[in-house]
């Protein structure tokens, strides 16, 4: 078993306890905790007590990795792996009741930074639906136990994903993008959880993906997936505040960056 296969099957155990603790307390009532950057912004007690039940897993198995969660301080560590955690990614879909929200977990080397890290494993677990996906670097992208590939050609035009920021003034921006980016659409999805949208770049759900601004957290695993199922995975503008994430197989990524690469 290579270190990477390692670091996979713990994020997957990890991530499917987390989920189960999620789906357990929405089921028994969501309790917002606070607002964020802005009122859409939300972060439930679930959130916080998830990702606290994923740091003590990590803690007890490997004491000396880095911690990077999107509810919690980071913490350095001494052994070059970091995990990088979203709890519950698809928030504001959670306290909604709506089914699609997923835990998070990615370890990288490299630290908390997206354009220095290497990704070496992650797990995204949709607890409603009971799907695990899991990658580990150069070992393949899965789903339980059957191996995903991203869809090649789109004759009939690329069936797309995208989410918008929670900041009001920066939606009009986004929809100029996708307003660029339909004609070679068959379709657009909103899911409201950026992990499980990669995810399902990665198992041929979606052709492609576009989003601006999203946090290391909520594409650390994502992104990985992607890469491994043979697709490609591109972060445009990281000079600017809010970079783009692509990603796609290799024929709609390309055509994607190419009509939005000149905004970033
Ligand atoms: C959000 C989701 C959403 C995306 C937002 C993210 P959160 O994460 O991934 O799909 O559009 O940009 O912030 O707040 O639910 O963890
Ligand atoms: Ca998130």
């Amino acid at each position: 078993m290579s270190v990477e296969t390692e670091l996979r099957d713990l994020a997957s155990e990890i991530a499917r306890e987390a989920g189960e603790l999620a789906r357990r307390r929405r089921a028994e009532g969501v309790h917002l905790a606070a607002t964020k950057s802005s009122i859409a912004d939300i972060v439930t007690e679930a959130d916080r007590e998830v990702e606290e039940l994923i740091q003590d897993r990590l803690r007890a198995a490997r004491p000396g990795d880095g911690f990077f969660g999107e509810e919690s301080e980071p913490t350095a560590g001494e052994t070059g792996v970091t995990w990088v955690v979203d709890p519950i990614d698809g928030t504001v879909n959670y306290a909604y009741g709506t089914p699609m929200y997923a835990v998070s977990i990615a370890a990288v080397r490299g630290g908390a930074d997206p354009d220095r890290w290497q990704a070496l494993a992650g797990a995204v677990y949709a607890p409603a639906a009971d799907e695990l996906f899991t990658a580990a670097r150069e070992h393949g992208a899965w789903l339980g136990d059957q191996r995903l590939a991203v869809n090649g050609s789109t004759p009939a035009g690329a069936l797309l994903g995208t989410g918008f920021g929670y900041d009001p003034a920066t939606h009009d921006g986004d929809l100029a993008t996708v307003r660029r980016v339909m004609p070679m659409a068959r379709d657009l999805r909103r899911s409201g959880s950026a992990a499980l949208d990669l995810s399902y770049v990665a198992a041929g759900r979606l052709d492609g993906y576009f989003e601006r601004g999203l946090k290391p957290w909520d594409h650390a695993a994502g992104a990985l997936l992607v890469s491994e199922a043979g697709g490609r995975v591109s972060r445009l503008g990281t000079a600017a505040p809010r970079p783009m994430l692509v990603a796609g197989g290799t024929e709609v990524h390309d055509r994607i960056c190419e009509i939005i690469g000149d905004e970033t």
